[in-house]
């Protein structure tokens, strides 16, 4: 064993064996893919473990046993070292579209399950290491599989749909009888097992299994399609209802016999000799891995300050986040001693680096085994691993690290302490010692007893014995993938009733797991029954207290949750223990013991087929494939931060501001401007132009020059040879404040009057008379939060200057490339002709990349000019997290007159919005608030006012939907208000007020589309059966006590296009070369939602040539120029009508020539027309016939047209806990004749679950001087694979073209994100059902998102009322809303 000389890494990636005698220790295997190797269709999402972007399979060969083994891992948490002599396959390796795909990137792609396409080369590696390992896997194994993936785009039921066609089950339905004729019938009847069920092959009619399935659809059809013919199976008109996106049956067949083999060199040369100890040594980081205990002692006595490493999940994320530096690593994966696992006579014995998986399949395979009342715990342990982190990590992680990191909400700590486990470590003089895993090894805030020259080696958890009883609980923000809020373990050893021996744990209360001591002491001896119960909530209540303040906030649900662990615990026991001295559980409470049900998913996608005698070259109406979603699925696909390195670029990372507030006393970056690489430091003295940016008003800096108003603002930027000297060099820059006192949220701009000008008003009316004639009068206030917009490729630029004059070519992903010209025009100082913009795609934007995107170009383009090379920067997750806006936090103040029967008479609204420390684009997004304030409703008498908050927050901007949202949201509340004060349905409340045919906005402009609003209202409500499933949610109700349903249904009106009239219109440029084949350009950016497929489209249907002859390559400003932002959901309308006009003029100059020699195909007309000289590219400009509003005189019309949606959504709600899961949704929505239904029904579905994560789940905390704490995936939650609704039904209102725009389409990409409000509304009405039961009636204020908190304390009972909130004012809160 020699610790002088260096190893050479040995490994090998997608069978190409890798050496390399210099490597970096410091590398992630992400990096080194991306950058050594260049193979960037690994992702990086964003390098803490929490997005699984840069999934990938790392492969491994036991010599000893033969075995190989497969995991997947996240590739940014992967130190470089840790792989060596293990084999990495990445999406590149498994298959690409020259060589061909593989099934698991064919059918992603195929079932319309990749829309940006960032996330999608982890979830295929993801599914691929799965089918690795189990080639025909459950739904079930497929979603546990996809816990540690995010996707922002799709809302996650495409994808399993495409998988599921691996399941045994799908499989062994493909094989009905029938089925397999039906897979050779060139027109299967369109068809599905569970009516409509996608993803399922088509069924004859005559299918042994089918008979039943069909009588009842044709029945529903009948019923609910009345007479017009349009079911699939009665149609003989002539466009059918179709159910299918997909036709597996396209699908190649999977045969894992085919997949690549292990590297048989590796298995030779791991055979060839025993594993040894290896060391890698390069800029300041020694990283070592011994094998066996005795190596270990060594290391440890040469590099005393070494620190332990074994999955590097927790190291991995102190270095990337916190920043942490350990000069030694000496990794503990590979220690022979630390991998055991066995059952030995008295519990299991499991050794500190067994991974988390291993322990979980370990146990499940023993548990089998033993005596069921031996393995209570290990049963606790199985089911909370299943909620720990996602499967990369707990493919890695080890329960050592778990301990020793002794976090206050490790989740397995509670357990283990619970147990009575005890932990065995051997010092480096090989002295070994044991201790038992309770309350005082935990000495401090992540401390242990654990002595410095210690190694934890293994765990030994006892069995349970007969008289024992053991739960273990989690609660956090979401389901999936999440750390816990408070996590709990409980176990009573009861003999005859009574308790002979108890401990209790609990994390999330304390800086460390913390024991009920003396709870635990107290019920020694006592009867396990109600008093008991009583006695119990009480003492807990007073061992748990947490002081208001105290770190992690949520206080009083934290400590209701305590209470309600432990009442939870207390009932499952006496479920299942029968003893008369045991209190027996009515029926109605045993709804506080069982888990949600959560069935396999199904859904249903309906729409209407194109006609028969449609050309079947014309793809209009078609659900045809994104275009690049083979490259997206393969890692082909190119996005800015995988473009290929130019000669001499350097690297740009950014010094952000710390403070929200504060005067800038001096800036320093001397030091910095010392490390070696570093070229420059810039700041505003650097800016040759303008340093003030802004689409509508120039209020903000790019850099600050004398004062900064938020935390993240941009004081200056450092140029480095690379990324990582950048950002070290960043952080030494530094900065010296004078503190100010910053405006936070939106109740402290209030009362310090701090607004941007103007403040809005709409008036209609008059709102006095309007509450004279009212019955009743409601006054209140709703909160909506702020929503990070979560794109999964963060911001991310390459600056390219020209050797020539002062041209500058940018690559961004950005959303308004015009806009991105002219800020690095007008910060360069140049002419706006001397900035090219160039956009291939984006790894989503949502409104988000819009103008915040021209921050980081502009900087990154003055930088560039000063060092005069390329430079290039992709913001790291918390940096684009801190600096870059969200959407707006909204508060309402309103004050709602309605008559007895619920009808509204008179509305006085004030909607408050927090802007942050710049206007961007607040004042838009408060204008169309304002405009959509009423939805589907008719208002006699208004009186609305506006008001942009100007706070010390980054400045928030557009997101999907623009303001419409959280006005949309404040009315439907105002809904459920009425509708709980006057005792009637939301949905009766809902249509009483509807708009009638006829009628106008507040604000005079006439809608053309209300029928179409009550149509897709009616088919919703027919559709979801809303009469029966009303019943049947209150029969449930009233069985059911800590359970409890709720069924809500929401209409939407939206009016589409932008309020500011300039911006509503479209450009193109279409180029036919001599061969015949034709480039698309126009004005509109492709991130995810289909855009260039749909003009694509457009231009064949127009040309009258198939799709595949028509190209389009990125978007730039030299082509097409002055363009709109590809945003308000208008960029199909605006882009393909320019696309249209264009074509047009070149259809009509091919013309004669068609004529002339009708039998010649297009690429003879082509050749023919150019050897005339006639001019083969064309451009199209389109403006749409928009008025727009004049807010001076308040007339005229802001919109170009209304679209409209309903939603149905079921919930069920935990009232002990505040969980939720959506049992169903429907969703009923007009799109006009959809130009691709496949990406319409795709953005209806992801656009509902971006909304469901903003009225439920996602939300930012802030501290109270203004910084952001929910910087990243471990803090911030977007919803995740397993919170989709379990049923999830789409249909498109058929029959219903739409004169105004394009092939007779309608906008898609905003309008369906509200309809996830009828799961808001849903959950209200579910916890209206719990507090009714408490006693309590009437409305109450539920802000959004309806959070698990917020739901537990709105469910008000004796537990929550122990702990009232604290008084405002009486102590500092540890986080608040913006
Ligand atoms: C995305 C993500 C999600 C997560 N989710 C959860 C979750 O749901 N619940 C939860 O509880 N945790 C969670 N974690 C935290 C973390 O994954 C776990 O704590 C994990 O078990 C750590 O194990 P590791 O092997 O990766 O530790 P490492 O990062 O390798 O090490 C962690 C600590 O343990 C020490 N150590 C490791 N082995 C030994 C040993 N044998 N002897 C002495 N010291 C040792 C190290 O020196 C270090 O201090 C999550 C982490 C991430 C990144
Ligand atoms: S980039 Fe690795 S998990 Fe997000
Ligand atoms: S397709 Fe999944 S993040 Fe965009």
């Amino acid at each position: 064993m020699s610790l002088k000389e260096n190893n050479i890494l040995i490994f090998f990636c997608n069978g190409q064996k890798i050496t390399d005698d210099n490597v970096d220790p410091n590398l992630t295997l992400l990096s080194y893919l991306r950058l050594k190797l260049r193979l960037t269709g690994s992702k990086l999402g964003c390098g803490e473990g929490g997005c699984g972007a840069c999934t990938v399979m790392i492969s491994s060969y036991d010599r000893l046993t033969k075995k190989i083994t497969h995991i997947s891992a996240n590739a940014c948490l992967t130190p470089i070292c840790q792989v060596h002599m293990m084999a990495v396959t990445t999406v590149e390796g498994i298959g690409s579209i020259k060589d061909g795909l593989h099934p698991v990137q064919e059918r992603i792609a195929k079932a319309h399950g990749s829309q940006c396409g960032f996330c999608t080369p982890g979830i295929v590696m993801s599914m691929y290491t799965l089918l690795r390992n189990n080639y025909q896997p459950t739904m079930t194994d497929i979603e546990d599989t996809f816990q540690g993936n995010l996707c922002r785009c799709t809302g996650y039921r495409p994808i399993l749909e495409g998988y599921r066609t691996f399941t045994k089950d799908y499989q062994n339905e493909a094989n009905c009888c029938q089925i397999r004729d039906d897979v050779n019938n060139e027109n299967p009847v369109r068809w599905s097992k569970d009516d409509g069920l996608n993803g399922r092959q088509c069924y004859q009619v005559n299918c042994c299994q089918m008979q039943d399935d069909l009588k009842n659809l044709k029945e529903h059809s009948v019923n609910s399609q009345s007479n017009d013919n349009k079911c699939c199976m009665i149609s003989n008109g002539k466009r059918q209802i179709s159910t299918k996106l997909f036709q597996p049956s396209e699908f190649m067949e999977y045969d894992p016999t085919q997949e690549k083999i292990f590297p048989p060199e590796l298995i030779l040369m791991l055979e060839r000799e025993e594993p040894k100890l290896v060391k890698f040594e390069r800029n300041g980081l020694t990283w070592i891995r011994p094998v066996n205990l005795l190596q270990l002692s060594v290391v440890r006595n040469n590099f005393p300050n070494s620190k332990l490493v074994s999955g590097n999940t927790e190291i991995g994320v102190d270095v990337k986040l916190k920043k942490m530096q350990y000069p030694v690593l000496v990794s503990v994966s590979h220690v022979t001693e630390l991998n055991n696992i066995y059952l030995c006579e008295t519990g299991v014995s499991i050794g500190a680096s067994v991974t988390l998986s291993r322990i979980e399949d370990f146990l499940k395979e023993n548990m089998d085994k033993l005596p069921d009342y031996q393995c209570k715990s290990f049963a606790a342990i199985v089911d909370m691993l299943h909620w720990f982190a996602g499967q990369q990590i707990r493919n890695v992680a080890g329960i050592g690290g778990n301990i020793i990191t002794g976090s206050p909400i490790s989740d397995l700590n509670p357990i283990l302490m619970t147990a009575g486990c005890t932990l065995d470590f051997a010092d480096t003089r090989g002295v070994h010692r044991s201790l038992p895993i309770a309350e005082h090894f935990f000495t401090g805030y992540r401390k242990n007893a654990m002595k410095p020259n210690e190694t934890l080696i293994s765990i030994n958890i006892p069995y349970t014995k007969k008289t024992e009883h053991f739960k273990a609980f989690k609660q956090a923000h979401r389901r999936d993938d999440d750390i816990a809020i408070v996590n709990a373990a409980f176990r009573v050893d009861l003999h005859d009733g009574v308790v002979h021996d108890s401990s209790m744990a609990f994390g999330g209360m304390a800086p460390t797991t913390k024991m009920a001591k003396q709870t635990m002491n107290k019920i020694i001896g006592r009867y396990w029954d109600k008093s008991l119960l009583d006695d119990v909530i009480v003492s807990l209540a007073n061992e748990m207290s947490l002081a208001p303040g105290a770190p992690g906030g949520m206080t009083e649900y934290r400590q209701s949750l305590v209470l309600s662990f432990f009442f939870k615990f207390y009932l499952s026991i006496n479920q299942e223990t029968c003893n008369k001295n045991i209190p027996k559980v009515s029926p109605s409470d045993t709804s506080a013991t069982f888990p949600f049900k959560r069935d396999e998913v199904k859904s249903t996608q309906m729409f209407q087929e194109v006609a028969n005698d449609q050309s079947p070259i014309d793809p209009v109406g078609r659900p045809l494939v994104h275009l690049s979603a083979y490259q997206q699925a393969t890692g082909e696909a190119v996005y800015v931060d995988d473009m290929v390195a130019f000669q001499n670029e350097l690297y740009m990372a950014v010094v952000l501001s710390k403070k929200a507030h504060a005067k800038i006393k001096y800036v320093d970056a001397t030091s910095a401007l010392s490390m070696r690489g570093v070229h420059a430091f810039i700041d505003h003295k650097d800016v040759p132009g303008s340093n003030l940016l802004g689409e509508i008003e120039q209020d903000e800096e790019l850099f600050a020059t004398d004062k900064v108003t938020c935390v993240g603002q941009y004081i200056g930027a450092i140029v480095a040879d690379n990324q990582e000297i950048a950002q070290r060099a960043a952080r030494m820059v530094r900065v010296e404040y004078q503190d100010l006192e910053p405006i936070i949220s939106i109740e402290d701009a209030i009362a310090k009057e701090s607004y941007f000008k103007p403040i809005y008003r709409l008036e209609k009316g008059n709102v006095t008379n309007g509450f004279e004639s009212s019955d009743k009068i409601i006054e209140g206030e709703m909160r909506i939060g702020e929503q990070e917009h979560f794109y999964l490729e963060t911001q991310s630029c390459i600056a390219v200057p020209k050797q020539e004059e002062d041209f500058m070519e940018v690559f961004s992903a950005a959303q308004d490339l015009y806009l991105s010209q002219t800020t690095i025009a007008n910060v360069l100082g140049v002419k706006y002709h001397k900035v090219n913009i160039r956009t291939k795609r984006l790894g989503g934007g949502f409104g988000g990349k819009e103008t915040r995107s021209c921050n980081l170009s502009a900087a990154l383009a003055i930088a560039a000019r000063r060092v005069g090379r390329p430079l290039r920067c992709m913001l790291d997750r918390d940096e684009d997290m801190a600096s870059t806006g969200t959407r707006h936090a909204f508060l309402g103040r309103y004050k709602v007159g309605f008559s007895n029967d619920g009808k509204i008479q008179s509305l006085k609204i004030c909607l408050y919005s927090n802007s942050g420390n710049a206007l961007d684009l607040s004042a838009s997004v408060m204008e169309c608030a304002l405009f959509h304030l009423q939805n589907a409703y008719h208002l006699p008498n208004v009186d609305a006012y506006g008001y942009c908050c100007k706070t010390n927050i980054p400045s928030n901007t557009a997101f999907r939907g623009f303001g419409r949202p959280q006005a949309f949201l404040i009315m439907e509340n105002l809904m459920s208000e009425i509708s709980f004060s006057c005792g009637m349905t939301q949905n009766m409340i809902r249509e009483l007020n509807f708009l009638q045919v006829g009628q106008s906005t507040y604000y005079n402009q006439k809608i053309d589309e209300v029928h179409l609003l009550k149509r897709c209202w009616d088919e919703c409500l027919e559709k979801s059966d809303y009469e029966v499933r009303q019943s049947k949610v209150a029969e449930f109700n009233s069985l059911n006590r800590w359970k409890k349903r709720g069924l809500s249904i929401i209409p939407l009106l939206y009016g589409v296009g932008f309020t500011e009239v300039f911006m509503n219109k479209g450009a193109a440029f279409v180029i036919i070369y001599h061969d015949g084949s034709v480039l698309l350009s126009h004005g509109g950016v492709e991130m995810g939602q289909g855009l260039y497929t749909k003009m694509i489209q457009v231009a064949s249907r127009t040309l009258k040539i198939p799709s595949d002859q028509i190209f389009t390559d990125e978007t730039s400003t030299n082509k097409v120029p002055n363009t709109s932002p590809t945003a308000g959901s208008v960029s199909s309308d605006l882009n393909g009508m320019a696309v249209k006009i264009a074509c047009e003029k070149l259809y009509k100059r091919l013309e004669p020539y068609r004529k002339q020699k009708p039998d010649k195909t297009w690429s003879d007309w082509v050749a023919a027309a150019n050897m005339d000289r006639v001019s083969l590219f064309a451009t199209g400009f389109y403006k749409t016939p928009l008025t727009g509003f004049d807010w001076t005189t308040k007339t005229g019309e802001p919109f170009h047209y209304f679209t409209s949606g309903a939603a149905v959504s079921e919930v069920e709600i935990d009232c002990l806990t505040g969980d939720h899961v959506v049992l169903r949704t429907d969703i009923v929505m007009d799109v006009g004749d959809s130009i691709n239904p496949a990406i319409d029904i795709g953005q209806i579905e992801g656009g509902f679950i971006q909304g469901y994560g903003l009225f439920t789940l996602e939300e930012h905390h802030w501290s109270p001087r203004g910084e952001l704490l929910t910087k990243g995936p471990g803090f911030y939650k977007i919803p995740s694979f397993t919170d989709i609704p379990v049923e999830f039904n789409v249909s498109l209102l058929d029959g219903v073209p739409h004169t105004k725009v394009v092939c007779s389409s309608k906008a898609i990409g905003e309008p369906p994100l509200f309809l996830a409000g009828s799961v808001f509304f849903a959950i209200k009405e579910a916890i209206l059902a719990s507090r009714k039961d408490c006693g309590i009636d009437g409305s109450f204020c539920l802000d959004s998102p309806a959070t698990a908190e917020r739901i537990r304390m709105a469910c008000s009972d004796t537990f929550t009322e122990k702990f009232p909130p604290p008084v405002p004012g009486t102590f500092t809160p540890f986080f608040i809303r913006s």
